[in-house]
């Protein structure tokens, strides 16, 4: 953290621990959640406010002679002239692992019914992001378990990648992927007992959506073993807009306390596009003024504060990382609006899933041209990164030539190879929901792809030959694919033993 940053981080723990600062004030109006209040000359940013009967609210604006306070939990039973009085705390949140398999509202109070939450921590919900000394650039993977993510748009650990995509592209399905394929991935690394394994911890936080979809995702969760390993923030459609607006931030805190301690999580936020939705309308409340697309000035600044929170940091600094998979929704396709520009623009790239391949059947629908990862290329395993890194060309080139030699019937040979391999590619890339497939197979199947194995099958058979050859890295062909994870990379001998697995698959699949 730099000098300046630290100083204020001090200062705001200082503030925050001197209780001598109570201050009490009454509500003046009470409207939609939220609260005018005077009297509160001491009061902070962010500070928790109490009022009768046990509720708190947060001060959000500070103005001249009054407070903007936002009501957490039910507003009904507070009304005008009620007392409100400052505690001299920030609104925190607890961390640790007792969080983990825990399902939390905003404030991080259990909503599953596992009793009490284990914790003897609480991290405020906001924090200044950790400055660019302690930070180290991304050097190791985070792989979801995608193929055509892992091969083609690489994630590292502190990495910060959005998804994007209209409704119903598939977006929350690749984030609860990446989770899954986290959850195996430690279950591995802890039954191999490798020293330096580290495993990595994820937060899923989901913003105004339905309970009903919310329970699917716990419950997918669940059934892939991945539940033990996360904890799901949740602030529902039906919940105020202030537990919305929160729910980013208290996740945030709870993947902050890995990162601090040294080790790694991964954090979705599910989505940001809601998220904005629900700040605008507490803003609109507070009658704040309104800029473009009637969202407040500084809804950039709602975004970038929470996601320079995701970091990976240095040795020295403990050498945690906190990866961030926000999640953005557009309207038909439409990446140009006010939130997509901002977060495209805050993240180290994007996967960009389009509606037109979705419904072809073409998933996960990811869109080559539009999708990029800026750093995650530098943490790619690198044996993977040996036979993957033509696949993202050859697929561009692939859409351009199929888009303009369609009507075309006497095609040169090089062309149509081109077309063949695209065509073939595509169907290796098509992949089903909730079945991750480990880093040193897909290594496996791409080498085979760039090995022309795959040209003598039909197109329409790829999708299966596809499937048989992972079943059988994963069994008759464990050997090889095993001495790829421990290496990390291809060297002769381990290409030359592929070699001969492939060959035998090839002859049994025929
Ligand atoms: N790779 C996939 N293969 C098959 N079905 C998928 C795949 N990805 C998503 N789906 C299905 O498509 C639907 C929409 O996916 P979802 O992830 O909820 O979209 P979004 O979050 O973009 O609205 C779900 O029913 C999901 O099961
Ligand atoms: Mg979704």
């Amino acid at each position: 953290m730099s000098a300046i940053a630290e100083l204020i981080q001090k200062e705001i723990e200082s503030l925050s621990t001197d209780a001598t600062r109570t201050n009490v004030g009454r509500i003046t109006t009470l409207a939609d959640g939220v609260a005018r209040v005077d009297g509160l000359s001491k009061v902070m940013f962010n500070e928790m406010i109490e009022f009768p009967g046990d509720i708190f609210g947060i001060a959000l604006n500070l103005e001249e002679d009054s407070v903007g306070c936002v009501i957490l939990g039910d507003a009904s039973a507070l009304k005008e002239g009620d007392e409100a009085q400052t505690t001299g705390r920030l609104l925190s949140v607890p961390v640790g692992k007792g969080l983990l398999g825990r399902v939390v509202d905003a404030i991080g109070r259990p909503v599953d019914d596992k009793g009490p939450i284990d914790s003897n921590e609480n991290y405020p919900v906001e924090r200044i992001a950790p400055g660019i000394i302690p930070r180290q650039s991304v050097d190791q993977p985070l792989q979801s378990g995608i193929m055509a993510i892992d091969s083609m748009i690489p994630v590292g650990r502190g990495q910060r990648e959005l998804i994007i995509g209209d409704r119903s592209t598939g977006k929350t399905t690749i984030a609860i992927d990446t989770i899954i394929n986290q959850a195996k991935i430690n279950k591995q690394g802890a039954d191999s007992g490798g020293e330096d394994f580290r495993p990595v911890y994820s937060i899923y936080v989901a913003v105004g959506q339905k309970n009903s979809n919310v329970a699917r995702t716990i419950k997918t969760l669940e059934e892939n073993g991945a539940m033990e390993y996360t904890t799901v923030v949740t602030a529902p459609a039906a919940d105020n807009p202030a537990n919305q607006y929160l729910a980013p931030y208290a996740g945030c805190a709870m993947g902050e306390w890995f990162l601090q301690n040294g080790q790694d999580a991964l954090i979705v936020y599910d989505d940001l596009s809601k998220h904005a939705v629900a700040y605008r309308q507490i803003s609109l409340i507070l009658k704040r003024p309104s800029g473009r697309e009637a969202y407040p000035g500084d809804v950039f600044y709602l975004h970038s504060r929470l996601l320079e929170r995701s970091a990976r940091l240095n040795k020295d600094s403990g050498n945690g990382s906190l990866t961030a998979l926000p999640i953005i929704e557009t309207q038909m396709g439409d990446v140009s609006g006010y939130i997509p520009t901002n977060v495209i623009s805050i993240t180290d790239g994007q996967i960009f899933l389009e509606t037109d391949l979705f419904n072809k059947g073409i998933r996960p629908a990811v869109s080559v041209g539009l999708s990029v990862s800026r750093v995650g290329s530098a943490a790619q395993v690198k044996a993977y990164k040996k036979v993957a890194g033509k696949v993202k060309l050859q697929l561009a080139q692939f859409r351009e030539l199929a888009a303009f030699s369609q009507f075309e019937s006497d095609l040169d040979a090089a062309t149509k190879a081109q077309l063949d391999r695209g065509a073939r590619i595509v169907e290796m890339f098509k992949q089903g929901a909730f079945c991750p497939v480990p880093v040193e197979i897909q290594t496996g199947v791409m080498w085979t792809m760039e090995n022309d194995f795959f040209d003598s099958i039909e197109v329409t058979r790829i999708t299966e030959a596809v499937e048989s050859l992972k079943e059988f890295l994963g069994s008759s062909g464990k050997d090889v694919t095993d001495k790829i994870r421990k290496e990390g990379n291809l060297t002769e001998e381990i290409e030359e033993e592929l070699r001969r697995a492939v060959e035998d698959w090839k002859r049994s699949f025929a």
